[in-house]
Formats: C-alpha cells, sequence, structure tokens
C-alpha cells in the first residue's frame, strides 16, 4: 500500500497515475481534511470508466498510514510572491519534520520518498529527522530532470523520445548536471548526433523547463505525478530500474553529510546500491560546484 502524504496538484496527480496504472491502493493525507476526502471520492468516481477497483482513502488522519510500504511526502508548497529561496526552505522543512514523526510513529518499516522542495535539503532533513536506514529515504527530481532532457534530445533529433536515454545528476534545481557522456540514442552517443551548441541549448532547456512551465501554468503537475508513480512501482514491484534520485552519500563521489542526486539502482529496499560513474573532470567540477550549493543552504536550516 502507497500514502501521500500532501493532496495538493503534485500528490493528487501521482495519486491517480498510481490508481490507473494499477500499481497500488493509496491513502491519501492532507491537513486540510476536505480536500484530501473530495480528491479520493473524485478518482474513485472515475473507477469504473478506466476499470480499476484499487482503493483510494482520502484523510486528516496520519495514523490510515500504518502499513505502507512506501510513503511519498509532497506536503508544503512552492515559492510565492515576496517569499526568498530561504522562506521556502524553512517553512517546508518544518512540514517535513512534523510529517516525518508521523511517517515514524505510525508506518516506522516504510520507504520514505521525498518530492517537497527544495527536494535535496529536503531529503537530507528526512533522512536526519527519521533515523532510518540511508537506504529507505530518497528524494525525487533528477528523473524528472532526465525525462526532460530525453525530451529535448530526442526533439532535436526528429527521433522518438522512447529511443533516448540520459542521466541527470546533482541537485534538482539550477545547478543539475546533465550527463552528456551517458546520453545516448539506441546505444549512439549524442556526442555523435549533435554539435556542441545544440547540445548547449538542450542543457539549458532543460535547466530552465520547469520554471518554464511554472511561468505559463503556476506549477508542474503530470510530470512529477507519473514520476513518482513510477519510482513507487520500481519499488513495490522490486524492479531494480536504474535512476537518479537524491540519496544521503557517505563518501560517495567524495562527499558526505549532503544528499544529492546521483545513480541508483531502485528496488524493493529502496536504494539497493549507489551507481559509482567515472566523471569527466569538468563534470565532476560540476557536481562539486552542486553539492557546496546544497551544503549551503543545509547550513541555512533552523533547527
Ligand atoms: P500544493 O500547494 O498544490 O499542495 C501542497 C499540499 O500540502 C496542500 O494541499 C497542503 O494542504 C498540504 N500540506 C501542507 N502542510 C501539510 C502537512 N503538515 N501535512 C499534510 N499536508 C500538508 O503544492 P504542489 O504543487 O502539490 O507541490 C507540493 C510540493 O512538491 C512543493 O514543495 C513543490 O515545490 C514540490 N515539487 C517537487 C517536485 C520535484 O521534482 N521534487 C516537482 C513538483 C513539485
Amino acid at each position: 500500500m502507497i500514502s501521500i502524504i500532501g493532496a495538493g496538484r503534485v500528490g493528487t496527480s501521482a495519486a491517480f497515475d498510481i490508481l490507473r496504472f494499477r500499481i497500488s491502493d493509496v491513502v491519501l493525507v492532507d491537513i486540510a481534511e476536505n480536500l484530501a476526502k473530495g480528491e479520493a471520492l473524485d478518482m474513485m468516481q472515475a473507477a469504473p470508466a478506466i476499470e480499476f477497483d484499487g482503493k483510494i482513502v482520502g484523510t486528516s488522519d496520519f495514523s490510515q498510514i500504518a502499513g505502507s510500504d512506501v510513503v511519498v511526502l509532497v506536503a508544503g508548497g512552492g515559492r510565492k510572491p515576496g517569499m526568498s529561496r530561504l522562506d521556502l526552505i524553512n517553512e517546508n522543512a518544518k512540514v517535513v519534520r512534523s510529517s516525518v514523526k508521523e511517517v515514524v510513529r505510525y508506518a516506522p518499516d516504510c520507504k520514505l520518498m521525498v518530492v517537497t522542495n527544495p527536494v535535496d535539503v529536503m531529503t537530507y532533513v528526512a533522512c536526519k529527522e527519521s533515523g532510518f536506514e540511508r537506504n529507505r529515504v530518497f528524494g525525487m527530481g533528477n528523473i524528472l530532470d532526465a525525462m526532460r532532457f530525453r525530451s529535448y534530445i530526442a526533439m532535436e533529433l526528429n527521433v522518438s523520445r522512447e529511443d533516448v536515454r540520459a542521466l541527470v545528476i546533482g541537485e534538482h534545481g539550477d545547478s543539475m548536471v546533465p550527463l552528456v557522456e551517458y546520453a545516448s540514442v539506441s546505444g549512439i552517443p549524442i556526442t555523435e548526433l549533435l554539435t556542441k551548441e545544440q547540445i548547449s541549448r538542450i542543457i539549458d532547456q532543460t535547466r530552465s523547463s520547469g520554471a518554464e512551465v511554472i511561468k505559463l501554468k503556476g506549477a508542474t503537475t503530470h510530470a512529477p505525478g507519473v514520476v513518482i508513480a513510477i519510482m513507487v512501482d520500481a519499488v513495490l514491484r522490486g524492479r531494480n530500474r536504474v535512476m537518479s534520485v537524491s540519496t544521503c552519500l557517505q563518501g560517495e563521489y567524495g562527499f558526505s553529510d549532503v544528499s544529492i542526486g546521483v545513480p541508483v539502482v531502485l528496488g524493493k529496499d529502496g536504494v539497493e546500491k549507489t551507481l559509482q560513474l567515472k566523471l569527466k573532470p569538468d563534470t565532476q567540477r560540476q557536481l562539486e560546484k552542486s553539492v557546496s550549493m546544497i551544503k549551503d543552504a543545509i547550513k541555512q536550516l533552523q533547527m
């Protein structure tokens, strides 16, 4: 069973994808009880049309998450006018801390997946607050970035998105690092197919595309929703998918005491294994910059 804490735009989009792809039953928790109940009822009424039998519960009662295999934490807001990035960090850290307390109380054996932004900092907070083994706490961000990277490569080459494989590592934010040296189209390195200028433009598009959606419609919903569903599926069905997720590092890539996106094998126990890739010196430098940005943000957390 899956629980989603936060029945806002992203939480409900994820819940609906998890149900319609028949991945799991869902408990949707929000401090706004009517919102969670209403969303659950709305989704339940879609069930006959798409022929799913999964159960969906909407509630503000955290005890309902008991027995969850995976808890997705997507509560808390995005930046509002007049708020600084640091305001968002500390405001959402409060939501993450209080939610993690409930998770530890009612679903102590779950895998905890963090989505709330800034996701790398919030994953670090969740790791510390939960005391869970680090394989059980991971954050979403770079898979979404990689889907954007893949989409723009496919568009540039006018080939199927399905055939484009790529990873993005580092911060889920402006300092993200799209891994050009590991991106391919059906195994053909993109450096064989695209010029430096084209690749550089694709990287810029990848970095700014989330902000572009937010500028146009206020928030991203469909893409994060489906990525949450894919990650939940990887864990519940033990699929051992190779993806880049935010994970608390203990020496990997030369970093510790920080959570950041690196490639992992995502399966039944969460992060089954961290994959240690050989990076070009310039890529390693970019990752170092990204880590130092997140470490600076962690220092600003009010305890
Ligand atoms: P939203 O404002 O639509 O929904 C947030 C929900 O959280 C609200 O319904 C609110 O009542 C609820 N909430 C607040 N405090 C709570 C608490 N203590 N317990 C339970 N529920 C609580 O926001 P949206 O658009 O759904 O985004 C949610 C978060 O996800 C934001 O921080 C956003 O930046 C982040 N996000 C992260 C992505 C990623 O790739 N990591 C992608 C997209 C969004």
